[in-house]
């Protein structure tokens, strides 16, 4: 048999091969045995020189051929190979970012004051309020003057207010002091725009005060109405539905006179019990959260005072022709009645352990 006619043979079995190559690695090793050095075609056509000359032309041309066609398959399987195993890495090795990491970092959460702001904004949002902030370094002018307060009234005392200027007169509208509650918010406000004004204002307010109940910096949550024909039922109704969204729909609220300089008539307004019946807990005991009067005192409010409405530097707000109603609560307050927490200075410690509960 001549050395040609093994070609075609050698072909067969290499191709033969290269289908059953199923990985990268066993196609080299059939490349390297069918086109390696050793191999028998390479072998071959490195010998055509030897052969009778009559055998060179065709021989060589064959066996080259042959050569070709292996390595042009050899190519595409290595091409097959190549793509196939990148798929199985790729399916393999993939990564899904949005799966939580392992183990879950601690991110942390909202302060609960900061929870319970939002929670009693988002009840005053639902009832078409909008939200605004006052400055926390106030004038007297804005914190007591056009509130109505007295020349005399205790809360200017130097003890009883952060003034900014120690040297200051407490009695000069201009004099700064740190605002000692949010309600100086309702005079900036209506002095930006006309009525009807339907806002809250949330945020820090400061006394030189602190026990178990009191901190020098705490929040408050200043409420404002100011429209045509509003009267206390509009007041009432309102602060129900707002003791109603965050103690609970069972609840009821009454109100109870009281006074505050820039409101008249004042009133204090209490909110049902929500930890007892009537003062006494279902183990018979005596209520700790009511201390057995089945009421908790939430918030001040009233009927803007007319002298608040006319102190106002704007025109729109003549007492002859709106009214309105303010509330006042303070936010650490609710919070502590919500969730039953007694000493006010823990929302400040800032220990995880009682922070995580929330
Ligand atoms: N400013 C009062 C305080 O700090 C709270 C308050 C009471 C606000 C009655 C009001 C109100 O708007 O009408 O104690």
């Amino acid at each position: 048999m001549s050395i040609i006619d093994r070609i075609p043979a050698l072909v067969a079995a290499g191709e033969e091969a290269i289908t059953a190559a199923d990985t990268s690695d066993q196609l080299e090793e059939v490349r390297v045995r069918l086109l390696g050095r050793k191999a028998e075609l390479p072998n071959m056509l490195r010998g055509v020189a030897a052969l009778p000359h009559e055998q060179r032309g065709p021989v060589g041309r064959t066996a080259n051929a042959a050569r070709k066609a292996l390595e042009a398959q050899i190519e595409l399987k290595a091409a097959q190979l190549a793509e196939a195993e990148l798929e199985t890495r790729l399916a393999r090795d993939r990564v899904d970012v949005t799966l939580p990491a392992d183990p879950r970092p601690a991110i942390g959460r909202l302060h609960l004051i900061t929870q319970t702001r939002r929670e009693i904004e988002d009840v005053f949002l639902g009832l078409g309020y909008s939200i605004a902030a006052g400055p926390e370094v106030e004038r007297v002018y804005y914190n007591f003057d056009a509130l109505n307060f007295t020349e005399t009234h205790p809360s200017r005392m130097l003890t009883d207010t952060f003034y900014i200027e120690p040297a200051g007169d407490v009695l000069d509208p201009q004099t700064r002091l740190l605002r000692v509650h949010t309600s100086p918010g309702q005079v900036r406000c209506m002095e930006s725009q006309a009525p009807p004004i339907y806002v809250i204002l949330p945020g820090r307010v400061y006394r030189p005060d602190a026990d178990a109940t009191h901190t020098p910096q705490f929040h408050q949550i200043e409420g404002l109405a100011v429209d045509e024909d509003i009267t206390l039922a509009d007041l009432k109704g309102t602060l129900l539905a707002f003791a109603r969204a965050i103690f609970g729909s069972d609840r009821e609220i009454r109100l109870r006179p009281h006074f505050f300089p820039f409101t008249e008539p004042s009133l204090e307004v209490d909110v049902s019990c929500f930890a007892c019946n009537d003062g006494v807990t279902a183990d018979g005991e005596r209520c700790s959260l009511c201390k057995g009067t089945a009421w908790i005192e939430v918030l001040g409010c009233g009927m803007v005072d007319p002298n608040v409405l006319a102190a106002v530097r704007r025109p729109g707000y003549d007492p002859e022709k709106v009214q309105g109603f303010a509330f006042g609560m303070g936010v650490e307050r609710i919070a502590m009645l919500k969730h039953g927490i007694s000493d006010l200075r823990v929302l400040y410690d800032n220990d995880v352990r009682f922070l995580e509960q929330f």
